[in-house]
């Protein structure tokens, strides 16, 4: 975002992380936002009607499945799968873009506009507009059209307009910077439906608000199948929106280790991974406060993972705090790791994650092989992997894969 004539806001900060940083254009739309969502969020009629869209459209309460083979396989604590997996579209995207979709309508807003990486946002923001007749503009960099070709076509077949980006990378960062310059053109009349935890305040609030569905229903399923709180919770962390929302009915609940995982893509050195938390240092990015990827001093870095949804340089800003006020713990799985959690959980429990879940597989694996059998870890499932399948294919086809 462009350094001169910007609004500097203090509001939505978590500890040093977070607030607004952007152009006077934005600071009155986001204002506005901002208003509309905490006038609706607690309204009776629009949870009444976000609690029958999620279970009657999105299929929730999504199942809290204990993995049997998985555990066997740990050979330690028991493992149970938040199985996100299963909502309409195949990931947990759908949850925040049905409560922004309410709230677009609600502020009289016909023209949606978002970014993508993996395509699951894509898809869900798609899927809300079909349902919402809403007009849809999805920014996606160009390599990710073609390494999630399927989720472009999905995007299509709901009624979409697919923009492929190919300044940058051709990756999520680039896709966020033109949905954020459409947004800044065409605030008036246009809704931008951020997908993940990122962002200017209000967006890291607001879809904490509408993802923490997740962990509010992980912790009902819990308490009835085991009668206590999980030992670990663990989800893989791209912008951070399924771990926010797994994480965030947690915080208070000290007993309760949380842990992220970060892309750990092919190593340590700038452009081979996509792990802030673990590689980067405070900074600033897409309007707000946050640990960000830089290279050569002050030049964001590029990034790499094999996931395309976890392939960003920033993070959501309240991880940024949970990090440094040591609440949660971040860790890395590699690119060869998340292909062997793939692998494993297809193979063991006959359930096909998308390549960002597989990050969080195999951290928990980890986990979960140190710690007791009468431990508890939840692995967030945050979706399914129909998307990633021809990716592998290829990789399997290019003797890439091991
Ligand atoms: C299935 C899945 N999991 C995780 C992510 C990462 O996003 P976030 O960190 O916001 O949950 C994505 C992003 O596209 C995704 O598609």
């Amino acid at each position: 975002m462009e350094k001169k004539s910007r609004v500097e806001k203090r509001d939505g900060f978590f500890g040093d992380f977070g607030g607004s940083i952007v152009p006077p254009e934005l600071a009155d739309v986001l204002e506005e936002l901002k208003e509309a969502f905490y006038e609706i969020k607690d309204n009776p009629d629009f949870k009444e009607e976000l609690a029958y869209l999620f279970k009657d459209y999105v299929g929730k309460p999504s199942p809290l499945y204990f993995a049997e083979s998985l555990t066997k396989e740990a050979g330690g604590a028991k493992i149970y799968l938040k199985r996100e997996d299963l909502n309409h579209t195949g990931a947990h995207k759908i949850n925040n873009c049905i409560g922004q979709a309410l709230l677009a309508r609600k502020m009289g807003k016909k023209r949606i506009i978002a970014e993508t990486g993996a395509g699951q946002h894509g898809v869900a923001t798609a899927t809300a507009c079909a349902l919402f007749d809403m007009d849809c503009i999805i920014y996606m960099g160009e390599v990710d059209t073609k390494r999630q070709a399927l989720n472009v076509f999905r995007m299509e077949l709901l009624g979409a307009e697919v923009k492929p980006v190919t300044a940058g990378d051709g990756t999520l960062k680039d896709a966020v910077d033109e949905a954020l310059k459409d947004f800044v053109q065409n605030a008036d009349d246009t809704f931008y439906m951020l997908g993940s935890a990122v962002g200017p305040d209000p967006y890291p609030t607001m879809v904490k608000e509408f993802q923490s569905v997740i962990g509010k229903e992980a912790k009902s399923q819990i308490l009835e199948k085991e009668g206590k709180l999980p030992d670990y919770i663990i989800a893989c962390v791209g912008g951070g929106s399924n771990a926010i929302g797994l994480f965030a009915p947690f915080i208070e609940d000290k007993e309760v280790n949380i842990l992220g995982i970060e892309p750990g893509g092919t190593g340590d050195k700038p452009g081979q991974n996509a792990a802030p938390l673990t590689y980067g240092k405070p900074g600033e990015l897409h309007g707000f406060k946050s640990y960000v990827l830089y290279e050569d001093g002050d030049v964001i870095s590029h990034t790499h993972s094999i996931a395309a949804g976890l392939d960003y340089p920033g993070v959501g800003p309240e991880h940024s705090f949970l990090k440094d006020s040591g609440r949660a713990k971040y860790t890395t799985a590699s690119d060869q790791e998340a292909l062997d959690a793939f692998h494993l959980l297809s193979e063991k429990e006959g359930i096909i994650p998308a390549l960002e879940s597989a990050h969080a597989i195999a951290g928990g694996m980890k986990v979960a092989a140190d710690l007791d059998k009468d431990q508890v870890v939840i692995i967030n499932l945050s979706g399914r992997g129909d998307k990633d399948v021809a990716q592998i294919k290829e990789l399997h086809e290019n003797g890439k894969l091991k």
